[in-house]
């Protein structure tokens, strides 16, 4: 089970897109918040802001809710999770953007807030630091970064009673032998290379009933990850493996049973000596 190099590892069919749709709302349940309150910004606050990888867009939504003056761009390589432009909130747009690839010079140090949340399977080489770059680019002197993720290695299976969950736990470890997201404790000594200030990290346990919330959405997405970036050419093959431990561990789940994480928020701000 190795990490996508370039590709992917995600559907962006109706399921991936309700499975992200849930997930910002048990998201913004454990922040707390869209935007973190460093940020010190007020219902009349007009920000520019960028979402990178909006996904389906919902998280624009929340933020145009409570900030009905900002003005938001969503970038992202597909649109296909996306409702139609024409049905947007005023102030919302979507741009085409590889974050990956140079930063067209339009976009350059315009934006007041840049936002980032769920890319560690799209990070390559268990290296943030191009995103990162290109994030800097964006950002006008002072204005905030914030980065959103999670990483399995803060993962552990809580059950009822002590309950015995071998499903659960063999999942565990493949996710973790994947290594991916292991870059995200580092984000704020990488933001702090960087020449950033004010830099901090929010650390957010889910909450004891959310763990089963959550545990169905990781049923989801590693089920669309077993098919897209796993061995599938035997029937012994790891990608079935891990679709037989996905039922044994939804049957664990509802025996009173789930994953237990914490989500890391990584925030700083682009340097007012920096253009
Ligand atoms: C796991 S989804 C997260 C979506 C959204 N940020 C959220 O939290 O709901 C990752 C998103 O990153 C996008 N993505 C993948 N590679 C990208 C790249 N090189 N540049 C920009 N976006 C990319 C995908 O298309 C997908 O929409």
């Amino acid at each position: 089970m190795s990490p996508p190099t370039n590709s992917y590892a995600l559907h962006r069919n109706y399921h991936s897109s309700a499975r992200l749709n849930a997930q910002n709302h048990l998201w913004k349940d454990a922040l707390g918040y869209s935007l973190h309150p460093c940020m010190g910004l007020t219902a009349d606050s007009a920000p520019r802001i960028a979402d990178i990888g909006t996904g389906t867009g919902i998280w624009m939504m929340d933020v145009k809710r409570e900030y009905p003056a900002a003005q938001i761009d969503g970038f992202d390589i597909s649109f296909a999770q996306c409702p139609p432009p024409e049905w947007l909130p005023d102030g919302v747009r979507l741009r085409e953007l590889d974050l990956y690839e140079p930063l067209p010079a339009e976009l350059e140090g315009i934006y007041d807030v840049v936002h980032l949340r769920l890319f560690f399977v799209v990070i390559r080489n268990d290296d943030p630091g191009p995103v990162l770059r290109n994030m800097l680019r964006m950002l006008k002197p002072g204005g905030w970064l914030q980065w959103s993720e999670h990483n399995y290695e803060s993962w552990s299976v809580q059950s009822v009673g002590g309950r015995e969950t071998p499903a659960l736990d063999e999942m565990m470890k493949l996710m973790k032998q994947t290594g991916l997201g292991r870059w995200v404790p580092g984000l704020p000594d990488l933001f702090a290379q960087h020449g950033m200030v004010d830099v901090r990290k929010a650390l957010h346990p889910c909450s004891p009933h959310s763990r089963v919330y959550w545990s169905q959405l990781q049923f989801n997405s590693n089920e669309e990850y077993s098919y897209l970036a796993m061995d599938n050419s035997t029937a012994e093959a790891a990608g079935p493996r891990l679709r037989t431990l996905i039922g044994q561990a939804a049957d664990e789940c509802r025996q009173g049973a789930g994953f237990d994480f914490t989500i890391e928020v990584a925030l700083g701000r682009k340097s007012v000596g920096e253009v």
